[in-house]
């Protein structure tokens, strides 16, 4: 019997909805590899800080990317990002490449050069890719596209939860710039954040992490039974 074709999976939405715990778990039951896209578009973001280049200049930044090398490299608990061969991992975590990610990512010819990328990336399948534009640009023909929302509220206290801030005015800084991040990276001109027409929305507000593995899973088996027929 032949090997089942190996699935493209799409988790897109917005911060703090839960891609990336549901994603890298759906990773390892599936023996599939994760890629955090959001982590390229924060590796260029911290190279532009360290190179002291504007947020806004969309030319400096694409000339940045074409010169730089950055590689996700899929382990247990998330991806580990190199730099030009450095590892920032924790770095591109930090709040001013958070905020700069969300500026560098509106520039069309930066999605570009990503996109590009990330298509290389799940060239062979076998690939749970997440960000906020996978299954509208990045892989329009994924297997199975998921679009994981959350009310804001829960987000932001889940955002709080995973950083443990504990005073409140580390807290309210992290609702305002979330809540910052959101519109713009919804209201971009370049490739807004949106569920593509052919998504499942599943909205996690009120839905646990193994309510969704549960459903996603089940999903994952339908489309695995279409392919295995193609
Ligand atoms: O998923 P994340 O928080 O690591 O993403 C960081 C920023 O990168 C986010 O504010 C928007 C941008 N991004 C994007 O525009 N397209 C993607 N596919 C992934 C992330």
């Amino acid at each position: 019997m032949t090997e089942p074709r190996k699935l493209v999976i799409a988790i897109d939405g917005p911060a703090g909805a839960g891609k990336s715990t549901i994603a890298s778990r759906l990773a390892r039951k599936l023996g599939y590899v994760n890629l955090e896209s959001g982590a390229m578009y924060r590796a260029l973001a911290l190279k532009a800080i360290m190179n002291d280049i504007s947020f806004d200049d969309a030319d400096a930044l694409l000339l940045l990317a074409e010169k730089s090398k950055i590689e996700l490299q899929p382990q247990i608990d998330g991806n580990r990002v190199l730099l030009d061969t450095e590892d920032v991992s924790r770095r591109i975590r930090e709040r001013d490449v958070t905020e700069a990610a969300s500026r560098v990512s509106v520039h069309p010819a930066v999605r570009a050069w990503m996109v590009a990328r990330q298509r290389d990336m799940g060239v062979n399948g076998g690939v749970i890719m997440e960000g906020r534009d996978i299954g509208t640009v990045v892989f329009p023909n994924a297997d199975l596209k998921v679009f994981l929302d959350a009310d804001p509220t829960v987000r932001a206290e889940r955002r709080i939860e995973q950083v443990q801030a504990k005073d409140p005015a580390a807290a309210k800084a992290l609702v305002d710039d979330l809540k910052r991040r959101d519109q713009r990276d919804a209201t971009r001109t370049a490739s807004p954040l949106a569920p593509a027409a052919d998504a499942i929305v599943l909205d996690s507000s009120k839905l646990g992490i193994d309510d969704v593995m549960a459903r996603i899973t089940e999903l994952i088996a339908e489309r695995t039974a279409a392919a295995a027929h193609e």
